[in-house]
């Protein structure tokens, strides 16, 4: 039976291969053996926690303040010790973080094939979002199966020479996560939380932690959303903040102690999932945010000058607003008084997926190791 190794390390990629995972493990045709870098350690543990995944192996690479290096070595290093003892058929790697890249190469230079989920995304700026415009096109160049969430990601790819046999279209597994997970309407731990989603008071949801925003334009950021609370007070900002230091630090000064502020530390997903179902406005630079909230009906303001992510674009849910304090305070602004812009975002789409995208996965992987055949592509 061949073994397929999914690998990841990050909360991103972890929500987005438990899918995957539940069906490799389900199916009779593979060994499926799950290897975290442990890139993240408490926001990785709780996503692995929800979905009772236990890994198989752990390369626990975590350091604060690590470099892209320090992931990028540490990783390659790990895996390929893991690789000669395990001997995998196949690996997944998922998306654009350093640890998907880092495994793609590590598995390249062994000689096993690599699959990638979430394939052909592309913003077209080498340096936004960085590095992961970069590690997305590198981790292509050594695939041999590429899992494209939308037909928008397949064109990259074959613009990029991808041969046509190679590219499947699966939509994202990150709907697969979210259609069943959303609907279990999870306690809120925080009390604070439990009574607000209890009350009839408006929410802006904001997350941000994107390396190009760290610095300068993240304290903007701290201080739009201290605007928004004082000209607001009926509002509710709630803030379930990155681990990271440097968002912290960059973040928090300008919004601590008031009080239509909510900060939490990350959320365990069924209760973000529950946040943005609540929430009346996404404020954000993330990516799978970007990608869950339009299929809740929410709109979305993303805080990045360009997006791979053109599909919720171009269906009007999703506005592209960058980091600038004024414009961030003006779009929200314009968003929580005037219905008919809120109105004409506030529109349920689902371009990223139908919650099939791992069953596709795998049957691709099925074809690809000899032991299946794929099933027809996500329209
Ligand atoms: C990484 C990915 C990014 C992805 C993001 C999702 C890269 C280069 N970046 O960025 O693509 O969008 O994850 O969140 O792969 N930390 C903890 N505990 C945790 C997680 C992070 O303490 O559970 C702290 C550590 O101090 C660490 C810092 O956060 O040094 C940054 O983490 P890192 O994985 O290097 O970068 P992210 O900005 O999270
Ligand atoms: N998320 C979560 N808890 C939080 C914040 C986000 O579970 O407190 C989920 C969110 O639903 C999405 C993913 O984490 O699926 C996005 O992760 P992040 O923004 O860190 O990374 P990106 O998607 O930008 O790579």
């Amino acid at each position: 039976m061949p073994v397929v190794m999914p690998i990841y390390g990050t909360r991103p990629e972890a929500i987005k291969m438990a899918p995957i995972v539940a069906a490799l493990s389900a199916s009779s045709d593979f060994d499926c053996i799950v290897t975290v870098t442990g890139q993240h350690r408490e926001m990785l543990d709780q996503v692995n926690e929800l979905f009772g995944i236990v890994p198989d192996h752990d390369l626990d690479i975590l350091q604060p303040g690590q470099s892209l290096a320090d992931i990028l070595t540490r990783t390659i290093n790990g895996l390929d010790k893991l690789f000669a003892a395990a001997k995998p058929d196949a690996v997944v790697v998922q998306g654009d973080t350093t640890t998907s890249t880092a495994g793609a190469i590590a598995a390249f230079y062994r000689g096993i094939p690599v699959i990638h989920a979430e394939a052909g995304l592309r913003s077209h700026n080498l340096f936004s979002p960085f590095p992961e415009e970069a590690n997305r096109k590198i981790t292509t160049q050594v695939a041999s199966l590429h899992l494209a969430p939308t037909s928008t990601s397949k064109a990259n790819l074959l613009a990029e020479g991808v041969n046509p046999r190679d590219i499947v279209v699966t939509g994202n597994t990150v709907i697969d996560a979210l259609l069943t997970t959303v609907g279990k309407e999870v306690p809120f731990t925080d009390p604070q939380l439990e009574e607000l989603a209890g009350s009839g008071r408006r929410i802006l949801l904001v997350t941000t932690h994107r390396r190009e925003n760290q610095g300068n334009a993240m304290r903007g950021v701290g201080r739009a959303l201290a605007r928004i609370a004082d000209a607001e007070p009926e509002l509710m900002i709630v803030m379930p903040v990155h681990k990271n230091p440097v968002v912290r630090e960059a973040v928090l000064p300008a919004i601590e102690g008031k009080a239509n502020v909510l900060v939490t530390e990350p959320l365990a997903y069924g209760e973000f999932t529950r946040l943005i179902a609540r929430a009346h406005i996404v404020l954000t630079d993330s990516g799978g945010v970007q990608e869950e909230a339009p299929s809740l009906g929410k709109p979305v303001l993303v805080m990045r000058e360009n997006t791979e992510r053109p599909e919720a674009l171009a269906a009007g849910t999703v506005k592209l607003i960058g980091t600038d304090e004024e414009r961030i305070v003006t779009e929200v602004d314009s968003l929580l008084n005037d219905p008919v812009a809120y109105d004409a975002m506030a529109l349920a789409v689902n371009p990223y997926g139908d919650g099939k995208a791992a069953a596709r996965t795998v049957a691709a992987i099925a074809q690809l190791l000899g032991v299946g055949t794929r099933i027809s592509d996500f329209d």
